[in-house]
């Protein structure tokens, strides 16, 4: 699959080839070329996700009370939904840029015929779709235990330059309607909504979060709700 990235004053073109595991997508602009491999099928992926005391899975859990279902209203790449999903929650991922979410799936289905992947791949449900037109479309009583937002963080010339797979998201995709998404959010989760961070970056919004865990570079903001 090919197609020109919109609004973009250079023609860049991505090219998209399927693997046996996974996708294959280059980036280029004429000048400037950037690859990246996608798949779950690798053995630096099952260390990460099994790795124990992530601050993500303490974000996203609470000790009294199960948190089950999780909604990720940015689901990219699908990696942090994989991660939850791996350590037990019922995951919803949401992704509006049509790219990224037909490269996700098709990872997810090669990643199905994985003995080491397959159970967790079938606790994922997968959408495309905009999450604020989801979350203002689903019915009342349809709850998540949990939200989780990881908005695309600014790109400063002061900060390392992100890994391959960030950066092609940079390259095909943004944010949308995201402080829209985490208010709704808030009204929609029975137990916390949880936005990951760039470490040192101020809150989303001016309502401070009730806990905070903290990684190397980025944190995980909690807001406690009561949906
Ligand atoms: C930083 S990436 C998320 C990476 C992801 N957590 C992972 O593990 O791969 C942010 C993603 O959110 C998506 N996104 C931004 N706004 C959105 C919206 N309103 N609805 C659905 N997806 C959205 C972007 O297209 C992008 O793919």
């Amino acid at each position: 699959m090919t197609q020109p990235k919109k609004n973009n004053p250079v023609e860049a073109e991505f090219r998209i080839t399927g693997l046996n595991d996974g996708e294959r997508i280059e980036w280029s602009d004429g000048c400037n070329t950037l690859n990246y491999t996608h798949s779950f099928n690798h053995p630096s992926f099952y260390r990460r996700i099994n790795a124990t005391g992530q601050a993500i899975i303490k974000a996203c859990s609470n000790k009294q009370r199960s948190i089950r279902s999780v909604l990720d209203l940015t689901g990219g790449w699908g990696v942090d939904s994989f991660i939850l999903a791996h350590h037990g929650k019922q995951v919803t991922m949401l992704e509006q840029n049509d790219i990224v979410h037909s490269v996700t799936v098709q990872s997810l289905e090669k990643g199905l015929g994985n003995p080491i992947l397959k159970d967790t791949i079938s606790n994922i449900k997968s959408i495309n779709i905009n999450s604020l037109d989801y979350l203002s479309a689903i019915d009342d009583n349809i709850i998540f235990d949990c939200i989780y937002l990881d908005p695309m963080f600014p790109t400063h010339k002061s900060t390392a330059k992100p890994g391959k797979d960030m950066q092609l998201l940079q390259k095909l995709t943004g944010n949308l309607d995201i402080e829209a998404c985490f208010a709704l959010a808030l009204t929609k989760a029975s137990n916390r909504v949880v936005v990951k961070r760039p470490l040192k970056s101020t809150s989303m919004t001016t309502r401070q979060p009730d806990l905070v865990y903290k990684e190397k570079t980025v944190r995980f903001d909690v807001y406690l709700t009561t949906a």
